[in-house]
């Protein structure tokens, strides 16, 4: 009768591999349940019996069963949705066909175990499993304890074998599927570890990115180990054959590799990040970066009747998108795509709208968008706003030129554009979108470092509509 169920990450298939914590847990299960994943990773079956031979004292009863593993079909053609449809059904048939077994134990088996190849926390569908078995057992009334011990995991062989620590001083480690790269590679991930990697995704980033640095692992902890380190696009031919021949050998090949940016690249492409800055004032308004406490901020602009007849979609942002958006703008300032400020009364310090920069088109070119909130509105906070805000980019954060539209009607913000120094360009035609489905033609406003924004009084009369925030070029 089933009492506990105990998850043990056995390392690498190398009984050296496997902690003093789950040497120890090895010695109490009375069952171990294995898929039975066919003959073609043989290997795998053996290098399992090993660890339990070498590890379990010869005078502990267990046995090993063996539960046939449902069908998985191919993932290479499925989409995303697709392939998440299949591993869950897989999975419903696992615990189906593990619960068979666990009902016919004897009265005396009590301890169900799973070994784990490597760690269970890497890429292994085992504790999902194991707790959907105890929730059935539990729906049926019977309690069943379970634990989980750790094991050495492919990438922490792999770091150990290349005598290499898997990050840089205080950088994150991007860990992910051979599936994914192609579709979220970008260096400014960092290091990236990738597994499960059919296709040696790696080699088609050579061209793009030949400097990466790689490491590279095949079969770690066995016999066969091999190891390939240089840069991208002058070891992935190496690689490739590596590979081959040892599919060839084996029928199956496991490896797992860290890309890392070369030394001294830039940390990603694109632009500069903007450059910090304190509160920027003139005693009247106060902008400051805008911070993941303003999201109430971000929504009520965007949510009051003005902005939304304005606005592009015409939807009210959730409290959960501000709170998304908000929580971006730090990411956004420091990648060089954005700028947010909060626009705050600088006697009372309460927030008062919203206004930005994007940085779009051109190198050097900026698009500003701002919002006021209703109960400051026709005091002149944005003119105020907009004009320390240019100051900022054109002075300090090296742009050179800023554009701002609003669609045709919204003449109150053009009034602000005006007062803050912004020259009209132009009229665009058809270029923002409304929320019938029709489009409104845009008058479009530019400052230039050349033509500084003007000095004069911010008087009353300022948009009763906003236009835009830094999200949408105009409104
Ligand atoms: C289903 S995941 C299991 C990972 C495992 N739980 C761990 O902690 O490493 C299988 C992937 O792990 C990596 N892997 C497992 N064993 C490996 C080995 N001996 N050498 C290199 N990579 C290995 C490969 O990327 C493989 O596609």
């Amino acid at each position: 009768m089933i009492e506990r169920i105990r998850v043990i990450g056995i390392g690498m298939g190398d009984p050296g591999h496997v902690t003093g914590e789950a040497t120890r847990a090895l010695a109490t299960v009375d069952a171990f349940l294995v898929a039975d994943k066919g003959d073609a990773k043989s290997d795998l079956v053996a290098a399992r019996d090993a660890v339990c031979d070498a590890l379990i004292p010869a005078d502990h009863a267990y046995r090993v069963v063996e539960v046939t593993d449902p069908r998985r079909g191919p993932d290479a053609e499925r989409d995303a949705a697709a392939y998440d449809r299949g591993v869950r059904d897989w999975h419903a048939a696992r615990v189906e066909a593990y619960a068979v077994v666990i009902d016919g134990l004897a009265d005396g088996e009590t301890t169900v175990g799973f070994l784990v190849w490597g760690d269970p926390a890497f890429y292994d569908s085992t504790i999902r499993v194991v707790d959907a078995l105890v929730e059935r057992y539990a729906a049926a009334g019977v309690r069943v304890e379970h634990d989980v011990i750790a094991g050495i995991s492919a990438p922490q062989l792999l770091a150990a074998r290349h005598r290499i620590p898997l990050n840089r001083i205080g950088a994150p480690i991007h860990i992910t599927t051979g599936r994914r790269l192609l579709d979220e590679y970008d260096p400014s991930l960092g290091d990236v570890v990738v597994m499960l990697d059919g296709h040696l995704a790696c080699a088609e980033l050579a061209g793009a990115y030949p400097d990466l640095e790689l490491w590279w692992g095949a079969y770690l902890g066995t016999p066969d180990e091999q190891l390939v380190h240089g840069r991208l696009a002058d070891v992935v031919d190496e690689v490739r054959r590596v590979r081959a021949e040892a599919r060839e050998r084996h029928g199956w090949v496991m490896d797992t590799y860290l890309l890392r940016p070369p030394a001294g690249a830039p940390e990603r492409p694109g632009p500069p990040p903007f450059p910090e800055t304190e509160p920027l004032t003139d005693g009247v308004v106060t902008v400051r970066p805008l911070t993941a406490a303003d999201w109430e901020v971000v929504r009520d602009e965007h949510n009051n009747e003005e902005s939304l007849r304005w606005d592009f979609a015409g939807e009210p942002l959730t409290d959960e998108d501000a709170r998304r958006k908000t929580a971006a703008a730090r990411l956004e300032w420091r990648r060089g795509r954005a700028a947010r400020f909060v626009m705050t009364d600088a006697e009372s310090g309460q927030g008062a709208g919203v206004i930005g920069i994007m940085r779009m088109g051109p190198p050097g070119t900026g698009l500003v968008g701002y919002g006021v909130l209703p109960a400051f509105r026709g005091r002149g906070f944005t003119t105020r706003a907009l004009r320390l805000v240019s100051k900022w980019a054109l002075e300090d954060a090296g742009l050179a030129r800023l554009e701002l539209g609003h669609k045709v009607g919204n003449e109150a913000s053009g009034r602000v554009a005006a007062k803050a120094g912004f020259r009209a360009e132009g009229r665009l035609s058809g270029r923002l979108p409304n929320p019938d489905g029709t489009r409104s033609d845009e008058i479009y406003y530019s400052l230039t470092r050349e033509a500084p924004a003007a000095t004069g009084p911010a008087e009353p009369g300022e948009p009763t509509e906003p236009n835009g925030p830094t999200d949408r070029p105009a409104g």
